[in-house]
């Protein structure tokens, strides 16, 4: 199957502003669609944010069909600011209508993000529940157990909220907090997507802890600083937890606390919906934690709900337990698509409910760009963490200011 998959690649070189290399693509291309009897293109710039402009004009100048449509993939980062990235979207929009761009976020991709529309909108469960009465508090995680080893100059440029904060949790985000859509197509999705981003305000400064990772305890894992890719003394967070709060009837008072970090204790990515305390004066909360339902997004999708029940025996104490839903038990013989393996064949498809709209990613920019300046300008204090910690030392504190209360065994 990959044989034959790569009897069909043909390569074609060529310098990203001369338009020789895209003619000679042109030429290549209508011979393949001769050959096949094909007439549609999907291009994907896999590119550094420097020469999207130059390529995407070389393509519509160049290979840009009537015969068949044009689609474009673009992979993040899109742009460094709301102003960048609008200049950005602005350059696209001026050579392609957004049905022809597909900006990706490979988290959109994940089966369990995929997941979280279906979980939400067709259990009456957990429908009925999904508000500020019920909810106390959102997490979104994501940790790595991996420095940058070797991506220094990249990821220095960057840090941590524009590279995986800004757009994968962010997505998560909406698709927990957003309304139900009008109907499934991929307009309606992301204007419930855009709608709930109008509602939260821009980060701010005191609701953000940012760390760099130092050396491990032990002295054997190296710090960020001794990456030879990094510059020296710089000041780049590898860790980020911030709060948004979102102006909505449905969640006026719940935090959303998104966290995300590298070189850290574990590899995971999670949502974490913990509940409220219950409202009766039949058990006391030693003996009934909140519930909390967790979408463990990788690895090993699971969805579990973390409630009380009596501990078998004569007495009535109470236990945590979990009603758990692990991928790999429930589906043993189903085999979980890759997230591009899911989007690129949506861009083949023209399916566009899992790209990102060039107004979520305004909205996006719109509320990071003001502390991210302040990050820029390093006004934001970064706390080192040792590599392989549960991050920095504050983070319990940061937590628990959002209402997050941490089971013994979460
Ligand atoms: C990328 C970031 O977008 O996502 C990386 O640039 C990060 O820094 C990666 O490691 C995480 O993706 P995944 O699919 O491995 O969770």
């Amino acid at each position: 199957m990959l044989d034959q998959f790569l009897d069909q690649c043909t390569y074609v070189s060529g310098v990203y502003d001369q338009d020789s290399g895209f003619q000679a693509l042109e030429k290549e291309l209508q011979r393949v669609e001769a050959e096949t009897k094909t007439v549609d293109r999907l291009y994907y710039m896999a590119l550094p944010p420097s020469v999207f402009i130059p390529v995407a004009n070389g393509l519509k100048k160049n290979c840009y069909t009537t015969r068949g449509v044009n689609r474009l993939i673009v992979e993040k980062p899109f742009g460094m600011d709301l102003e960048s990235s609008r200049t950005l979207s602005k350059a696209l929009g001026a050579l392609y209508r957004e049905d022809e761009i597909y900006r990706i976020d490979h988290y959109l991709g994940k089966e369990m993000v995929k997941n979280i529309m279906i979980l939400r909108f067709t259990n009456q469960i957990f429908g009925s529940c999904w508000d500020k009465e019920h909810i106390s508090n959102v997490q979104i995680t994501f940790k790595e157990k991996i420095g940058t080893e070797g991506r220094g100059g990249y990821f220095d440029e960057f840090g941590i909220m524009r590279d995986v904060m800004q757009n994968h949790l962010f997505q998560i985000l909406s698709l927990i907090a957003m309304e139900a859509p009008a109907t499934l197509s991929a307009e309606d999705i992301r204007n419930a997507k855009v709608d709930v981003l109008r509602k939260i305000p821009p980060v701010v400064e005191s609701e953000v802890l940012l760390g760099q990772y130092g050396k491990s305890e032990d002295g054997s894992l190296p710090s960020y600083l001794d990456d030879d890719t990094v510059p020296k003394g710089s000041k780049t967070a590898t860790f980020a937890a911030a709060a948004f709060h979102i102006h909505h009837p449905r969640w006026e008072g719940v935090p959303f606390v998104l966290k995300c970090g590298k070189a850290l204790d574990q590899q995971k990515v999670e949502i974490r919906i913990q509940f409220k305390d219950l409202g009766n004066n039949l058990f006391q909360k030693d003996v009934a934690a909140r519930n909390e339902l967790v979408i463990r997004v990788q690895p090993e999708e699971a969805v579990y709900l973390k409630m009380t029940q009596k501990l078998p025996g004569l007495g009535m104490e109470t236990v945590m337990s979990e009603l758990d839903l692990s991928y790999h038990s429930r589906f043993p013989n189903m085999s979980v698509p890759d997230a591009y393996e899911n989007l690129i064949l949506d861009a083949i498809m023209g399916e566009q409910s899992n790209f990102v709209r060039s107004d979520e990613l305004d909205e996006a920019w719109r509320i990071f760009t003001p502390v991210l300046h302040k990050i820029d300008r390093g006004l934001v204090p970064v706390e080192i963490y040792p590599y392989g910690s549960r991050g920095p030392k504050h983070l319990p504190e940061f937590v628990s200011r959002f209402g997050f209360e941490r089971h013994s065994q979460a």
